[in-house]
């Protein structure tokens, strides 16, 4: 049985070991990660799992001592590299001068240091005869279970030949010795992002991967790692998960041998990277999380993780907002979007965004993308005027724009056709009538933060929707010749670069990563922005299950979620139900409001109150899926944050699945009383747990049925005894 979870505390001993034992255990609350030098010199993992005393962990070395025979070894390894007898999945590969492969690297030194709230581990290996130093970062921190690791690659010679890198994945991590191996990740698409699928992991190689230069729909770069008998509430899950926001590799190994290991990095196959003398490259960090405690502890310590380590304001309520997009796509103009935000304010909306097709030529998807100043037709007062009234109606103002695109119809790309992605001979392929600026160019950031900057300080703008619609396709830089494949990752770099210095020059500003939806969602870009846009489907029904998958890793507080004008909208409780969905994330009205009815108009009002008052539990509170999941029946999620705590029931289908009549609920205070502040219901911790709540009267009858149920700690119950 697995102990409880420990708080997030300062730990004691995080890193303990080091070259004179050749024994290193890294430490978080609840988890320990053993590295041990084996007798031939290789540095192996020794486990990853239960937190171990120090006792364990040097016995783990001894162990470490005795060649593994029955195992091939690199699966073992931190980072397996492309060379002697190795034969799987490699994590490092790099074509030395001459054409030579095949590293042989060697522990040349280690390094413990102190950083506030945190400990670092680097070992540095060196390769035996060429110029390369890799040094294997690992941090831990005294209030997460998350393990960040990352390497660092260096050509230390002075002059002389490039070094081409092949691959450098961030880290391998091997699971332990399971009875058997089942991985869990998303799937999906555009629309249907975010699928959360489990199966059995197959012998061989399991690979997900990214090619599209961006996080990418059809995949999120994490994994999940169990026996085949985890729960939501009980077994051990082992998860790992890349920061990055470009094209990625995440492979799992799972030897006929038993034993399985997930290595992941940025780029994917087909590109290499050539290291000048004196340079380095820094991949981005892996994370890797291990509990005992199934996979809702799983994603509650990487919420946990995301709002102390990750979010640039984790803890600032986000603000109700709307957006007109999804109701009149390009018809935007001053008069229209002031009509919306005087309808908006009244609702109680916080924040009010122009969508695309407010500059230039903008009209519809045809031109002026890259063009970035008011039409103005549409706007003759300009943005500021704009602004001005939607402050003065007590809201922010925020905006869409998407850097990184062009529409060739647009005066930018007429006086910079060398500025988008593309190789001599070649076509340029448009994907919605627009190529993929190259962020990799040093001109090309300085212009986007150059109007990025005029953009919000001249029209008070306080959040943009930072947009990306296409995949990269013939990505070429031709002045680089044989180092234009950098561009793969300095794109990224460019785009966290601009973003970075955007927000430190207007620190008030807030930013919405979406890519057509939920392209770009991952612990990379949410480093840099406030909330996603997951998905472009706003179907509520089919959101729960986006929203499901998502939630595995990523906290409710970055998942925008709108109400907006279904064919459904005209019946009352189908809406209502959009708004409990739209509720469990960060909720936003995207409807047309100035054709609703007046009952549409005081169902916002009072959702949007509510929300109000419940939002700081859903959005910073620890996340409980204590119902099916979306569509199997009875739907519940519950958050729960200090004395308070907050349900959300749906059961779509009553016919299909009447559903249990008590739901057990999770997180609470057993000793204490909870009472429910709308019907004035009491009962203890305990019993809501165990023996659960009762919802039968709560829900409505029919279809699309949903109901929110809170529960406040009123008193502490006296302890027996
Ligand atoms: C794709 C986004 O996902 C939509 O919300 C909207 O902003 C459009 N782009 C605008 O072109």
């Amino acid at each position: 049985m697995t102990a409880p979870a420990r708080p997030a505390t300062s730990v004691s001993r995080p890193i303990t070991g080091g070259l004179a034992t050749g024994v290193w255990c890294l430490s978080t609350p609840n988890s320990s990660y053993v590295l041990a030098v084996a007798a031939d010199g290789r540095l192996l993992q020794r486990h990853w799992g239960d937190r171990l005393g120090d006792v364990d962990s040097a016995r783990l070395g001894e162990a470490a001592a005795v060649p593994p025979y029955e195992l091939p070894l690199e699966s073992q390894e931190p980072l397996p590299v492309d060379g002697g007898l190795r034969w799987g999945p490699p994590s490092l590969q790099i074509a030395f001068p001459g054409g030579v492969r095949s590293l042989e690297l060697e522990l040349v030194g280690d390094a413990v240091a102190a950083e506030p709230g945190a400990h670092r581990l680097d070992l540095v290996l060196a390769d035996t005869r060429f110029p390369l130093q890799v040094v294997l970062h690992h941090r831990v921190r005294d209030d997460s279970d998350v393990i960040e690791r990352w390497v660092t690659l260096r050509h230390t010679a002075d002059s002389g030949e490039p070094l081409r890198i092949i691959r450098a994945d961030s880290g391998n991590w091997l699971i332990p010795q399971l009875g058997d191996y089942r991985y869990s990740v998303v799937s999906g698409g555009y629309s249907a992002e975010g699928q959360l699928r489990r199966g059995r992991l197959p012998d061989g190689e399991y690979r997900l991967t990214s090619r599209t230069g961006i996080t990418a729909h059809h995949a999120n770069p994490w994994m999940m790692i169990d026996d085949g008998t985890a729960t939501e509430a009980h077994g051990s899950v082992w998860s790992v998960a890349l920061a990055w926001s470009g094209s990625w590799r995440l492979t799992a190994h799972r030897l006929f041998q038993g034993r399985a290991a997930v290595s992941a990095g940025f780029g994917h196959d087909g590109l290499s990277w050539p290291l000048d003398p004196g340079a380095e490259l820094t991949t981005p960090p892996i994370l890797g999380l291990y509990t005992g405690g199934g996979f809702g502890a799983a994603s509650r310590g990487w919420h946990q993780h995301a709002r102390a380590h990750v979010l640039p304001h984790p803890g600032e309520d986000r603000p109700v907002l709307y957006n007109s997009w999804e109701a009149i796509e390009f018809d935007v103009d001053e008069a229209v979007q002031l009509d919306l935000a005087r309808r908006a304010a009244d609702l109680g909306v916080e924040l009010f965004v122009i969508d695309d097709g407010w500059f230039s030529t903008r009209t519809s998807d045809r031109s002026g993308l890259g063009d970035w100043w008011p039409n103005p037709g549409r706007f003759p007062g300009g943005l500021a005027t704009v602004a001005r009234r939607v402050h003065r109606l007590g809201m922010r103002f925020g905006v869409w724009v998407e850097p990184e695109m062009v529409n060739p119809d647009s005066e930018l790309y007429r006086a910079h056709p060398d500025w988008v992605l593309h190789f001599p001979r070649r076509r340029r392929d448009e994907l919605r009538r627009q190529l993929v600026l190259n962020f990799a160019r040093t001109d090309v950031r300085a212009w986007a933060l150059d109007w990025l900057d005029r953009l919000v300080a001249d029209n008070d703008v306080d959040h943009l929707k930072w947009d990306m619609n296409r995949g990269f396709s013939q990505a070429g830089w031709p002045e680089r010749g044989d180092a234009q494949d950098w561009l793969w990752i300095d794109h990224t770099r460019g785009v966290y670069q601009v973003i970075d210095e955007l927000r430190a020059r207007h620190p008030a500003l807030r930013i919405e990563s979406c890519a057509g939806g939920g392209g770009r969602l991952d612990f990379g870009m949410l480093a840099r922005t406030d909330q996603v846009w997951p998905s472009d489907n706003t179907d509520a029904y089919q959101r729960q299950s986006i929203q499901h998958g998502l939630s595995q890793l990523y906290p409710a507080a970055v998942m925008s979620a709108w109400v907006t004008d279904k064919p459904y909208s005209h019946d009352e409780q189908r809406n209502q139900y959009a708004y409990h969905v739209a509720m469990a994330g960060v909720l936003g009205i995207g409807g047309d409001l100035n054709t609703w009815t007046d009952a549409r108009h005081e169902q916002a009002r009072r959702n949007i109150v509510l929300y109000k008052q419940i939002r700081a539990i859903v959005q910073r509170g620890a996340q409980y899926r204590v119902g099916d999941p979306p569509g199997a029946g009875l739907t519940a999620i519950q958050y729960v944050l200090g004395a308070e705590s907050v349900l959300f029931v749906y059961r779509p289908h009553a016919e299909v699945a009447p559903g249990p009549d008590a739901l057990r609920l999770a997180g609470l205070d057993p000793d204490a009383a909870y009472t429910d502040p709308d019907t004035g219901a009491v009962a203890a911790g305990r019993t809501l747990m165990s023996a659960g709540l009762p919802i039968g009267g709560r829900l409505p009858a029919g279809d699309w049925a949903s109901a929110v149920i809170r529960l406040n700690r009123t008193a502490p119950r006296p302890r027996a005894g």
